[in-house]
């Protein structure tokens, strides 16, 4: 640390100039399209588009009506995220040591290869983009993990990834997976952790709150044995958040030390800071989110399967990914979907989705009756003008 501290991150200064010449273009922030920001509005111009491509809640926690002046806006709010820590330790009984808050499950995504120095690292495909990009400007080396549509995306063994570990020194997985909604049970997790000492861990659990088997999915409570696993959570998804921006890392206190060194202050605003405390009341409103979720899932599970041009993968979260089957092209679909105000998440540029994959989260039961309609009709027609 010490040698690192004073010599190298000098030099590493001075390189900078240089990597960025090394980095791939589509490292850029414009280079790659996320879900959630519609680029055209509803072609019929007066009803709002319904909004299927973001994966979060279809109805919001409830929150106080407070005036901005109540959050001492003139004053810097802690340096470190201090509502955000105590939101994660009373909800989730994690211990304070062991809580890292951050600007969204994002901050954590990029601070970690960095603070790791990380050289290499196995990252799943398809899943979230920005595991390979935080990688790659932090200098790491990106290898696929393929996840294949024949075995419906589930990720492999553990005697095949222990292979691929070999030649790296992290793994990224989300659990669930984004946008496969396919799982990455915890139990192989803590195997491989404890195969590889060495290597590091860091687990996505931003959609664990939507799986059935939660809290005992998730790594959380697990982690003061393993110093090598990180887990990466988020209050986006479920608490239907995206505009605030809270998320935290979850890991042994030594691990979090080590990130302490490389955290931005100041990262989690006085407006998040105290939302956060907010949601400890929102017992009522998760119970409403994970019953609605189960409920609409086992629905549309059931009804598109009755559609044979598409073909349905993931069960776990709240999204499905879909892949349009029918000769003619996944743009028609889109086209057909946006003129009646439904945007779904056009997913051909995930590495191994190219071939006409979208991905619909679940909404408001009407909402995803509306969508279900849609679909139906317009393979239908599809599937009576095939020759
Ligand atoms: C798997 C996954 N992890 C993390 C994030 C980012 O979460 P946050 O909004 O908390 O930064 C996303 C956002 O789409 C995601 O899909």
């Amino acid at each position: 640390m010490t040698i690192f501290t004073y010599y190298l991150l000098p030099i590493t200064y001075y390189l900078l100039p240089i990597t960025y010449y090394l980095l791939p273009i589509t490292v850029n922030l414009y280079s790659y399209k996320h879900g959630g920001a519609p680029t055209r509005r509803a072609s019929s111009g007066q009803e709002a588009l319904i909004d299927f491509s973001v994966n979060i809640s279809p109805i919001s926690p409830p929150l106080p009506e407070v005036s901005l002046d109540s959050f001492a806006l003139h004053r810097y709010p802690s340096i470190d995220g201090s509502g955000v820590r105590d939101f994660f330790c009373r909800r989730f009984d994690v211990a304070h040591d062991c809580v890292l808050p951050l600007n969204g499950a994002i901050e954590g995504i990029y601070l970690i290869p960095a603070a790791l120095g990380l050289d290499s690292a196995l990252v799943p495909a398809p899943s979230f983009y920005d595991y390979e990009r935080a990688c790659s400007t932090a200098g790491a080396k990106v290898r696929y993990l393929m996840l294949k549509d024949q075995e419906k995306f589930v990720f492999p063994g553990i005697e095949e990834i222990s292979e691929k570990m070999k030649d790296v020194d992290a793994m990224f997985a989300a659990n669930p997976n984004n946008p496969t909604g396919s799982r990455f049970p915890k139990e192989v997790v803590l195997a491989l952790a404890s195969r590889f000492p060495d290597k590091w861990f860091i687990i996505d659990e931003a959609f664990i709150q939507f799986v059935d088997d939660f809290p005992g999915a998730s790594l959380m409570n697990d982690l003061r044995a393993f110093k090598n696993i990180i887990v990466v959570s988020s209050l986006t998804k479920f608490y239907a958040l995206p505009g605030l921006r809270l998320g935290a890392a979850i890991a042994h206190p030594d691990t979090i030390a080590r990130l302490l060194c490389f955290k931005t202050p100041w990262s989690v605003n006085a407006v998040a800071d105290a939302v956060a405390l907010e949601l400890l009341n929102a017992g009522d409103f998760e119970k409403e989110v994970r019953r609605l979720i189960t409920h609409e899932r086992a629905k549309i599970f059931k009804r598109m399967k009755q559609i044979p041009s598409v073909s349905i993968r993931g069960y776990a979260a709240n999204f499905f990914l879909a892949r349009w089957k029918c000769d003619s092209s996944l743009d028609e679909l889109l086209t057909y979907l946006m003129e009646n105000n439904i945007f779904v998440r056009d997913c051909r540029n995930f590495p191994g989705l190219e071939d006409k994959y979208f991905r619909f989260a679940i909404r408001k039961p009407e909402e995803n009756e509306y969508l279900l309609k849609h679909l139906q009709r317009f393979a239908a027609l599809k599937e009576t003008l095939a020759p």
